[in-house]
This record gives structure tokens, C-alpha cells and sequence, in this order.
């Protein structure tokens, strides 16, 4: 089946009303959570992306039952307990392309008596899974082959877990994820320092009443988790993912007369760093309709076309609420008028792909003044940016976000485009370029 599409027409003026796929942390953090209550616990509206049947996959091997309806997106679980997984020996895990699957699922496994192994694609095998080794070896857990950085990696747990205080430096919510729910079957209470980042781990479980408690500091957040008896069953509909919303309110921000209201999506301050950032920028965008659901912020999305954007000095302290957008981010910096800054991004070269790198490949291609020092980048924006010659994506490492940010360069400023992998968009926003083609974006 073909798997590239080629872009050669901006998309026209619109005015729409669209919701987005689900969000994906929360998709996930709902299975694996639900696999540890006691009893039945349903969700609706569930993401159905490769990331989250991955995730699906690798608790049914752990023995847990569940009913999954693909095509109404909803889901059972049945779980029995904190650790109340049943399997055989010898198992293996495989978490595809999700490095939040991986990261989690070992902080439920850690009282796992026999070896398990995990594996990933190959994208997933190259990111660094020391930030998971090392704070776990302390708990008492130990992965093989010892001093090994990055899967395929078998972990062993034990029954003589250790409390631990650590301190997480790079603000990453997966870390932080697999400590919490490490802790949740550790003896005594277990002291973490975290960098702020996405805080849903956290929502659900006070959502649930287990022991857990944040004291939030202005750059990081003080949580303690005791061990956790038994988790009460937790019915959810998961609402839109911010993440993919993103792509179209940058669409919307560099298309010309549009407006567009994407409903129902997730708007946790913790991730709405790239409406800080845009409207910082000078984009026109309101959260209307903020409700609160389950302990998480909900909101619809109006955005209008901007027609004049001022370049940024981006504050650091949005990196963490933003790292999943800075891609798109930067395609807006293109269009600005002046220099614009993003520092200490190291983070983002230890993606689905070093996205930082590519990046800057793609923006340089593009014509765009771009320049990248270690973990830092510089764009001189042009108010006037618009593209006629060919441009050809490939090798990204299947990155999704890369697939899309092309799309929507393509789409925004011109030119002719051919790009490949546009599977790559079924581990995280499958209807992306179905959503597009409603606002009347059109591919040979
Ligand atoms: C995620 C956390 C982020 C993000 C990823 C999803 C999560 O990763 O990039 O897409 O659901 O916890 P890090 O925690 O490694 O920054």
C-alpha cells in the first residue's frame, strides 16, 4: 500500500468545528491503572493508536482480562489488585514504539519473580532507558544484561523492595510515572523531588484517594507515595489530546482568514505550554468551556488565523509543558518576525527521533535561517515565508510528530512535498490526515 503522500496547494481558508484523537498519556495511564484495581473499570473514547493497543497487548500477557470494542473505542478491564498479574515464565513484553509504555509498565513490575523481557522498535531500542535502571536498582530491581542502556532489557523484581528519595532532574513525566507507581507496592513511603511536568500519574491516583500527597514548589513538586493497598475500579472518558490539537491550532495560526474550535480536549496546565508559548507570539487562541473532570482541566480550543507574529525568548520553565509540540513550535518561529530563542532542549533529541536534528534539517531545507548550538536553536523568522520548491522527507525514524510537522509545513507555506511514512501517525493520531482533508487539505 502506498505510504507517502505528496502535498503541492496550500490548504484554503475555514471554519470549522473539530474534536481531536484522544490523549494518549491518559490512555494509557488509564489501562495500566485499571489493570491494578480490584475489579471492572471502563473507558470511553479510548485513543485506538498502536501506542495504546501496545499497551493493551502487554497486560494481557500479564494476564489481565479486558473486553476492547476498536471501533466504539471503549474498553474493560478487569484487574485483580496491586502486582495481580498472572503470567508464565519467560515472558516478553513489546512496546513497539511507546518509550511511556516501556518506562511505566516496570514500575508495576517491580516485585516480578521471574526475568521479564522487554522489547521495542527500533526507534524505542535506541532511547536511553538508564533514567528507569537507576532509580529502580535502588528500589531493589535489577535489569539484564547488567550495564546495558536501552532495550531489549529483562527485568527482575523482588519481593524486598526498599523506599528510595530521589531527586528527577530532567523534569520527565515518565520517570517520575514509574517511581510512583513503584512505590505504590513498596513498603514505607518512598520521597520524590520531580521537575514539573505532566502531572496525570498523580490526578488519577489522588482521583482514586490512594496515598499519595505533591507539596508543589515554584520549580518542582515534592511527592510522597505510600504503599498502596488496593486501588478502587475508575470508570473514565478519556477526553482530546492537546498534543495532536496542536498541529491544528499551528495550521490555524499560519492559514490565512480561518478560524477553528477544536472541542473537548485535555488542557492540564502541565501541557498547554505551547499556548503560552504562541500567544506569546501573538496568536490569537481562547480556552472556552473549562470544566474540571476527574482532576483533570478540560476545555474547547477557538483559534483564529494570525496575521502578524512576534518572535520569542521562550522561558525555559515552559520546556517541560511544551516538549512534545516544539516541532510545530518552530514552524511558527519560521513565520515571526525577528530572532527567536528556545534553550536547553536536550530532551528532544532523545525522542521517537532526535528531533531537534531534524528540525533543523527540515527548517534548513525549507530555506529557513536556523542555528542550533548542542541543545539550544535560533530561528530568524520571516513574516513572508512561503515555499516553491521540492522538498522530500525521509528518514525520520518514523517519528510521528516529524511526519506531521511536514504536513503541516507543506500545507502552510507551499511548495511541493513528498513524505513518507504516513503510517508513522497510527502509534499516536491515526485520523490526522483524515482531519486535515475535512478542512479541505487535499493529497495526491
Ligand atoms: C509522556 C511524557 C513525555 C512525552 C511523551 C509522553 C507521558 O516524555 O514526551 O510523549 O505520557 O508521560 P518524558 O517524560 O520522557 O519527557
Amino acid at each position: 500500500m502506498k505510504n507517502s503522500i505528496f502535498i503541492n496547494k496550500k490548504i484554503k481558508s475555514y471554519n470549522k468545528k473539530i474534536t481531536v484523537s484522544s490523549d494518549k498519556s491518559i490512555s494509557i495511564r488509564w489501562a495500566l491503572i485499571a489493570s491494578q484495581a480490584i475489579g471492572k473499570s471502563k473507558a470511553s473514547n479510548l485513543l485506538i493508536s498502536e501506542d495504546v493497543l501496545s499497551t493493551l497487548n502487554c497486560l494481557k500477557k500479564l494476564g489481565i482480562k479486558m473486553n476492547l470494542n476498536k471501533k466504539k473505542q471503549t474498553c474493560e478491564i478487569f484487574g485483580n489488585g496491586i502486582n495481580g498479574f498472572n503470567y508464565k515464565k519467560n515472558i516478553t513484553l513489546n512496546a513497539n514504539n511507546s518509550g511511556t509504555l516501556a518506562r511505566l509498565i516496570c514500575g508495576l513490575l517491580v516485585k516480578a519473580k521471574n526475568k521479564i523481557k522487554i522489547i521495542g522498535d527500533k526507534s524505542l531500542s535506541r532511547r536511553d532507558f538508564s533514567r528507569v535502571i537507576q532509580p529502580l536498582n535502588k528500589f531493589g530491581v535489577n535489569f539484564y544484561p547488567r550495564f546495558k542502556k536501552n532495550l531489549p532489557l529483562s527485568i527482575q523484581g523482588t519481593d524486598f523492595l526498599r523506599p528510595i528519595q530521589f531527586q528527577e532532574k530532567k523534569g520527565s513525566a515518565q520517570v517520575k510515572s514509574l517511581l510512583i507507581f513503584a512505590a505504590m507496592n513498596t513498603p514505607g513511603t518512598t520521597i520524590i523531588r520531580a521537575k514539573k511536568s505532566r502531572d496525570h500519574t498523580e490526578n488519577f491516583l489522588k482521583y482514586l484517594k490512594t496515598p499519595i500527597k505533591t507539596i508543589k514548589k515554584r520549580s518542582h513538586d515534592i511527592i510522597e507515595i505510600s504503599e498502596t493497598k488496593s486501588i478502587n475500579p475508575i470508570d473514565y472518558k478519556i477526553p482530546g489530546d492537546i498534543s495532536s490539537a496542536a498541529f491544528f491550532i499551528v495550521l490555524t495560526v499560519l492559514s490565512k482568514n480561518s478560524k477553528l474550535l477544536i472541542k473537548n480536549v485535555l488542557t492540564n496546565p502541565t501541557r498547554t505550554g505551547i499556548i503560552k508559548i504562541l500567544k506569546k507570539m501573538g496568536a490569537k487562541i481562547i480556552l472556552k468551556n473549562k470544566r474540571l473532570y476527574k482532576g483533570e482541566e478540560i476545555s474547547d480550543i477557538f483559534i483564529k488565523s494570525s496575521k502578524s507574529l512576534k518572535s520569542i525568548n521562550c522561558p525555559e520553565n515552559y520546556n517541560a509543558s511544551a516538549i512534545d509540540e516544539f516541532l510545530i513550535i518552530f514552524l511558527v518561529a519560521a513565520k515571526a518576525k525577528g530572532y527567536s530563542y528556545f534553550k536547553n532542549l536536550s530532551e528532544l533529541n532523545k525522542k521517537e527521533s532526535p528531533r531537534l536534528e531534524m528540525a533543523t534539517k527540515i527548517l534548513k531545507m525549507m530555506g529557513v535561517k536556523i542555528y542550533r548550538n548542542k541543545d539550544s536553536i535560533k530561528i530568524l523568522g520571516n513574516p513572508r515565508l512561503s515555499l516553491n520548491k521540492t522538498y522530500k522527507i525521509k528518514n525520520f525514524y518514523n517519528d510521528h510528530r516529524v511526519f506531521m510537522m511536514s504536513v503541516i509545513a507543506g500545507l502552510c507555506f507551499g511548495g511541493k512535498w513528498k513524505i513518507h511514512n504516513k503510517n508513522s501517525i497510527k502509534t499516536s493520531f491515526p485520523e490526522f490526515l483524515n482531519l486535515t482533508k475535512l478542512l479541505g487539505a487535499k493529497y495526491n
